[in-house]
């Protein structure tokens, strides 16, 4: 797949779409509904195409992330221990989630894959990646994890994407020990359902885990007063 791993780029000529519906409505949830509505629409026209779609959902998402006030606080709650992943919208047919992650003061992951292609937008503060590799191919149960190049800072309003064919293994931490960072995800699956691994650094030994999510009830993108 032609992404390349947490790099930032500018919105495309979807992206400019979006952004002439959603303009003059900042600040209410008719923002994610037609990110949403987007999504689900090149889901139709690319079909199985992965490629296609994660190409296609890149500048909707930076879009999406240019604005806040659109993301209801029960969905930005970060919680004293543990980042916390809120399911904001799953498609009915896996095709893609949206997800907020909200991240307390110098909260992380562990180190982790995805196995399904992915974007990364933030909305508020900053995060740092540090990627990794398996040092030998093939030999997950044993080698050890390579870190690939330096951290990168991702800004609000900044995207940047993981791929299982170019590298989707990384931690993930809050940039800040002293705020909440929020940032949106958009997965080619419906990743709270995905199983996938977590990483041992020093030794390599990856263990299977399926991440969830911390909410019980989604976003209604229908309210009264959105419009
Ligand atoms: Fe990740």
């Amino acid at each position: 797949m032609g992404i390349e791993p947490f790099t930032t780029g500018a919105a495309g000529p979807a992206g400019e779409r979006v952004a002439e519906r959603v303009s003059g409505r900042a600040g209410d949830i008719t923002a994610l509904r037609d990110f949403v509505a987007a999504v689900a629409a090149l889901a139709d026209r690319t079909r199985n195409d992965a490629d296609a779609m994660a190409r296609g959902a890149r500048p909707l998402l930076h879009e999406l992330v240019q604005q806040d006030g659109w993301l209801p606080d029960e969905f930005a709650q970060p919680h004293p221990t543990y980042y916390q992943q809120y399911l904001l919208y799953g498609d009915p047919l896996d095709r893609f989630s949206v997800v907020s992650f909200v991240w307390g003061p110098g909260q992380s992951t562990p180190v982790h894959d995805h196995t399904v292609w992915g974007w990364i937008g933030v909305l508020r503060g900053a995060e740092v990646e540090t990627p990794y590799r398996l040092r030998d191919a093939g030999a997950a149960s044993t080698g050890a994890l390579v870190q690939v190049r330096p951290e990168t800072v991702l800004r609000a309003g900044e995207v940047a994407g993981v791929s299982p064919a170019s590298g989707d293994i990384h931690r993930v931490r809050n940039a800040f020990d002293d705020r909440v960072s929020v940032s949106i995800h958009l997965y080619g699956g419906n990743i709270g359902r995905i199983r996938r691994h977590v990483f041992d650094p020093a030794s390599g030994e990856r263990k299977p885990f399926v991440s969830g999510y911390a909410n019980r009830y989604t976003p209604n993108l229908w309210p009264r007063d959105a419009g």
